[in-house]
């Protein structure tokens, strides 16, 4: 029988030429958004434990980061503060001259080109460590959604060429879109984080950002992970109220979401590679039971597959480099 078996799927796999003519999905420096911290100080570059490779910048030292970020091609940057204080309202997400917003000028002179999007939140700067404000006890839905636009609209004052809100209040994209356009910033694309789970692989960046919740969790306004239904509607509901970009997050255990916003919705989608996700890789690598590398392009490539238009993260200079390197 020496025609048996007629499909021969092996064909296409033959050699590395023949499986790059057939290669369905590439993963390009273009979709990556690199995260940065930015922090008061001069010469500062804190690293975090859980983070190998990432640091609490001051806005000089920050400088020097995005430089590489450039060099290598990058095409934006998502930028986290973590203010000298905290209080009970957040007053330092929308001071107009908080720490993201100076950075945010600061960036823009020395590299207009980079495309400089803000994470829209209260949780760094509330002295609680919730996304909004608390009212008896709990987090409060409307009184949050003005803070949540007035740091939104500080952000684009301060030069932002896109805001990223990740609070999971209702409603918030209108009214970050409602506050932007009356101040003249109808072009200013807004990218929600849109499903947005209650997840443990954010403990990482609690650290980072020293924003973990005082009390309580965040579980009456992140999503619970066992709902795939609901990402629907609460995606449904950011581009009714005008998302520009929608938001999965974190990614690897919720790539089915990816998947199915592409398919319902024609958005492009970003997915949040988080902090979780990242030390994991990084401590396997560090003990030298996985290849970094190879981990790292197969994982990302997956989110590709999975429908993702766009990939944030911490991998994203590494990333850079070896894409150039595999040239
Ligand atoms: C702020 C925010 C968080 C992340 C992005 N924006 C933390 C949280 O919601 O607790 C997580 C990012 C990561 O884990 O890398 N709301
Ligand atoms: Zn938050």
């Amino acid at each position: 029988m020496p025609c048996f078996p007629t499909l021969r799927h092996r064909r296409l796999r033959w050699n590395e030429k023949v499986r790059q003519l057939v290669r369905e999905h590439h993963l390009g420096v273009d979709d990556l958004i690199y995260p940065v911290f930015a922090t008061y100080g001069q010469g500062i570059r804190r690293p975090v434990a859980s983070m190998p490779g990432v640091f609490n910048l001051s806005l000089d030292t920050l400088l020097e980061e995005i430089k590489e970020v450039v060099q290598l091609g990058i095409p934006g940057v998502l930028v986290f503060g973590i203010p000298e204080e905290k209080d009970e309202v957040g007053t330092g997400a929308y001071d107009e001259k908080g720490i993201v917003q100076q950075a945010v000028t600061a960036i823009k002179k020395a590299f207009p080109e980079l495309l400089v999007i803000t994470d829209v939140c209260l949780c760094e700067y509330t002295s609680h460590g919730h996304c909004g404000l608390i009212i008896d006890g709990a987090v409060d839905n409307d009184s949050s959604l003005e803070l949540i636009a007035q740091t939104a609209l500080s952000h684009a004052r301060a030069g932002a060429d896109m805001v990223a809100p990740s609070d999971m209040m209702d409603g918030r994209v209108a009214a970050i879109r409602q506050k932007l356009d009356g101040e003249g910033f109808t072009q200013m694309p807004i990218m929600a984080y849109s499903a947005k789970y209650a997840s443990v692989y954010y403990g990482p960046f609690r650290e980072a950002a020293g924003s973990a919740p005082q009390f309580g969790d965040r579980k009456t306004y992140q999503m619970d992970p066992a709902n795939g239904d609901e990402a629907i509607r609460e995606t449904r509901a950011d581009i009714e109220e005008g998302a520009d970009i929608v938001m999965v997050k974190p990614a690897l255990a919720y790539l089915d979401i990816v998947r199915r916003l592409k398919e319902e919705f024609d958005y492009p989608v970003a997915v949040y590679n988080v902090s979780g996700e990242y030390a994991m890789i990084k401590a396997a690598a560090e003990m030298g039971w996985i290849d970094e590398r190879k981990i790292v392009l197969e994982t990302l490539t997956g989110f590709k597959r999975a429908g993702a238009d766009i990939i944030i993260t911490y991998h994203a200079k590494d990333v850079a480099r070896w894409l150039r390197e595999d040239k």
